[in-house]
């Protein structure tokens, strides 16, 4: 029997958590104030990254770009947010995000962005398993994603996770896989998926901050 969203805890608000071992950082979903973050944010992306989140390298986003990303209603689309905490003004570190497909209910596309000198800490992956225990408890059931095919590093995680390709366009992979409603649901068939299974576990078990 499915398990209504309803029933399902939710995870804290916001919390600390620490990054490969040294970075402090700040965990929330984004909000309108977190302007300023998204602007030095992206340019301190190099236009390697740009290019694989944005398909584009852009020197800048733009006004309205930068409304949208920052104003995530919570239900169809929601962004968590990580900021290293190591200065007196918190520094950007990435974002995870969803945005719900209204042609396909149920569905939600997702993106995410961490900043070239906080990658491969495990940012990428807290992020997004804040974005699959918040998907979850808003009724989603799967996640869609547009990746580069020449983006393999990302497609061999999102494989690992249980992402299956369900289309091909001429420089883009169409990938879905199941939203996690807990780290007992991810198929942990590799190491990969083992950490990802643990970070949703410290999610929920993480403390509580106000934020
Ligand atoms: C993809 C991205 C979000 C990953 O963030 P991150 O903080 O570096 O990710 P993590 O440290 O949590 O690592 C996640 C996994 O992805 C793998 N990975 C992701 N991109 C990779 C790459 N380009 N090369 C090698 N491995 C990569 C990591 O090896 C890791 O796998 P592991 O758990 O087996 O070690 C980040 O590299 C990024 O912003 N890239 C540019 C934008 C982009 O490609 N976005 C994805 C498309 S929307």
């Amino acid at each position: 029997m499915a398990i209504s969203p309803l029933s399902l805890p939710l995870p804290p608000q916001a919390f600390h958590f620490v990054l490969g071992g040294e970075t402090r950082a700040l965990v929330r979903p984004v909000r309108p104030a977190d302007l300023p973050y998204f602007v030095s944010g992206y340019a301190r992306l190099s236009s390697e990254s740009r290019h694989l989140r944005f398909f584009s390298q852009a020197s800048e986003l733009s006004a309205k770009q930068l409304d949208f990303l920052t104003h995530p209603d919570h239900r169809s689309h929601e962004a968590w947010g990580a900021l290293d905490l190591k200065d007196a003004e918190p520094i950007g570190i990435g974002v995870a995000r969803y945005i719900a497909m209204p042609e396909r209910p149920g569905i939600a596309e997702v993106a995410l962005t961490v900043v070239d000198a906080y990658q491969r800490l495990g940012a990428g992956s807290l992020l997004h398993a804040c974005l699959h225990l918040s998907a979850s408890r808003q009724g989603y059931r799967r996640f869609y994603y547009d990746v580069l095919w020449e983006n393999s590093g990302f497609l061999r995680y999102l494989k690992s996770l249980g992402g299956k390709v369900v289309g091909s366009e001429a420089e883009v992979a169409n990938i879905e896989m199941p939203i996690y409603a807990s780290s007992i649901e991810v198929p942990q068939r590799d190491g990969t998926a083992m950490r990802f299974a643990r970070l949703m576990h410290d999610v929920m078990t993480a403390a509580p901050i106000d934020a």
